[in-house]
């Protein structure tokens, strides 16, 4: 059922308000509720339903407007209808891809179980573009190749045109709508509701619509929240991105992993940050730079333009920084799909053709686009194991799940992308870690025990700070500390960085995290009150950005989209890490770190292709 009013509740307990006028709470019960509604949030939804489970799926945006939506290049699996290719080809270049920081029992599921989902997909009624045969079409896309990477491009990425997110989206909706899904559309998810012995036991939601509070108890809450784009300037992301997962996990006390991995897209529309998918360069593109030079050769002699996205980055950002960037500025560079025929463009690239015309000017029959690294990425996130199980790892015990919370997408990090993560590698990830959850709950859920009973004095505390926020009469404006931290997170934590340059960032935005206190919310209404929207989001943001920032500060090496000029080489001897960073309520950042998972889940794979080496493409 689709649902945007306050359905199925219980009788109502309060929580008092600055303005006298207490909350009133509709309480709910369900077995599993998934907070997010992009590809993972319905992946799991969908597989969460199928089993007959009690699920709701919360969301602050209509599904099918969810981030997802805007994936274009593919989704990647070993399908081999267009070239040969294995699991373990696919194995090998994430584990590449990842700069060694990937936990391989995770990759290994992923790439595994990858056809399976992607043939799900297609039964669920996914419109894949096809080949000749009838088959998916594959495209080309950046460090996945043949043969452990002695060979050519592997053609891996399956694709809807590159609308390919758009048609995910749309079908796993349509699914999880006729298995009998709860929606909760336009709803804001406030915190977590935590037991004492640390079990998640729900969530506490806003419904945007009619102003009523939501307390929604569960035997699981799965987080699939997405990425925290947003806390740079220019991102591919939406303005939806905003790592409320994230900035809910933090509130709980547990950590954040890997957060100092940040990947920028090589091609985001020069000035929008539109993006413009790899697969224009799967499908032929290159980039160029002032000299008309196709400089990708001089750096990456074997892949060229399909090199992995830090990589490329990388180069982009030193051609405009030696003087070689095109445009007045010299400061971006051009990618040329004017060489393609008219018909391939049309048929396989409409989607950026459309985006080039409407936010460059550009004809890309006739001009090259101008593009640039844009951010559009989160490796890190809310550590898990693969089945999506968070984690909350001490020394003694590295892998303690919490009971009752999952994490899945870009929300998560299970960790699959390590330092970097491969283009369409992202839409495989959601499909099998939300199918993965999906099937651990099955698994663990015991649908005949009672849903947890709601703690009223922590439900209380919830509504407290989400009151103290909506009366904050302070003097700083939401959309100006937003933009303090977008332009600090963009300086200071960007492709490359440097000791001064990281020092920086923590001091700019620990200063910022200090305005939060201090903010100013103008609209105290609670119906459709986008200041508040705004404000609860600018903290979750700040949660992602501080520890992103004091992560990165701390790893004394380059690894993947990490690239420091002061420590310019990969320490595998004291680096080869996932790093754990927990907040505290007054924005102390305190850093752990446990080790990769190297072990395999399954035979099959040359375990010498496994160890670490120097990566080049
Ligand atoms: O370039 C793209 O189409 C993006 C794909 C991805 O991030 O996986």
């Amino acid at each position: 059922m689709a649902s945007n009013a306050s359905n199925g509740g219980q009788p109502h307990r309060t929580a008092p308000s600055q303005n006298g006028k207490a909350y009133e709470f509709v309480d709910h019960e369900f077995d599993v509720v998934v907070v997010g509604a992009g590809g993972s949030g319905l992946r799991a939804t969908l597989g969460m339903a199928e089993q007959g489970l009690r699920t709701a799926c919360i969301t602050k945006v209509f599904p099918t407007r969810s981030h997802t939506v805007a994936a274009q290049g593919g989704i990647a699996a070993s399908l081999r209808n267009m070239t040969p290719d294995s699991w373990q080809w696919h194995l090998y270049d994430t584990l590449k891809g990842s700069d060694w920081l990937g936990d391989v029992d995770a990759m290994q599921y992923m790439v595994m179980e990858a056809p399976k989902a992607v043939y799900e997909l297609e039964h669920y009624g996914v419109p894949f573009s096809r080949t000749e045969e009838g088959k998916i079409y594959q495209r080309p896309f950046g460090g996945h190749m043949q043969n452990f990477g002695e060979g050519p491009p592997v053609q891996r990425t399956c694709a809807a045109a590159d609308r390919t997110g758009h048609a995910i989206l749309h079908t796993l909706y349509g699914q999880s709508l006729k298995n009998n899904a709860q929606f909760f559309i336009e709803y804001f998810a406030i915190d977590l509701m935590m037991s004492e012995d640390g079990r998640c036991t729900g969530v506490v939601a806003w419904n945007l619509d009619d102003g009523t509070v939501h307390r929604f108890a569960a035997k699981t809450v799965v987080l699939a929240t997405g990425g925290y784009g947003r806390a740079y300037f220019s991102a591919t992301s939406a303005h939806t991105c905003t790592g409320d997962g994230g900035g809910m996990v933090a509130r709980a006390g547990l950590p954040l992993q890997d957060m100092e991995f940040v990947q920028f897209h090589p091609t985001g529309i020069y000035g929008a940050g539109c993006l413009i998918t790899e697969g224009a360069r799967g499908e032929g593109g290159y980039l160029v730079n002032s000299e008309g030079e196709r400089f990708m050769e001089r750096y990456a002699p074997s892949a060229k333009d399909l090199a992995s996205r830090d990589v490329v980055s990388r180069c982009m950002t030193m051609e405009i920084r030696e003087g070689r960037g095109v445009g007045k500025e010299k400061d971006h560079i051009f990618l040329h799909l004017d060489h393609l025929d008219p018909a391939v463009l049309h048929e396989r690239l409409p989607g950026i053709s459309e985006s080039a015309k409407i936010f460059a000017g550009v004809d890309v029959t006739r001009e090259p686009i101008p593009v640039l690294p844009t951010v559009h990425y989160n490796m890190g996130g809310i550590p898990t194991n693969y089945w999506g199980e968070v984690l909350n790892p001490t020394a003694e015990e590295p892998d303690r799940i919490v009971p009752g919370l999952m994490a899945v997408g870009e929300a998560g990090c299970a960790s699959v992308h390590g330092a970097n993560r491969l283009g369409s590698n992202s839409l495989i990830d959601l499909v099998v870690f939300g199918r993965a959850a999906a099937i651990k709950a099955g698994q663990v859920i015991d649908r005949n025990s009672a849903v947890p009973s709601i703690d009223e004095g922590q439900s209380e505390k919830i509504m407290a700070r989400f009151d103290a926020i909506r009366h904050a009469s302070g003097s700083h404006a939401t959309a100006d500390v937003r933009e303090r931290m977008q332009k600090a997170m963009q300086e200071d934590a960007a492709v490359f960085r440097t000791q001064e340059t990281l020092e920086n960032g923590c001091q700019r935005v620990s200063a910022i995290w200090g305005e939060l206190s201090d903010l100013k919310v103008n609209d105290r209404s609670m119906i459709w009150n986008s200041d508040l929207v705004e404000t609860l989001e600018l903290e979750n943001l700040m949660a992602n950005a501080i520890t992103t920032v004091y992560s990165a500060e701390a790893r004394k090496e380059s690894r993947g989209a990490h690239a420091r000029e002061d420590f310019t080489e990969r320490d595998d001897e004291n680096w080869r890490l996932h790093s754990l960073a927990r907040l505290s309520s007054d924005g102390k950042v305190d850093l752990s770190y446990r080790g990769v998972h190297t072990d395999f889940i399954a035979e099959g794979m040359p375990a010498e292709k496994m160890a670490p080496k120097k990566r080049v493409y």
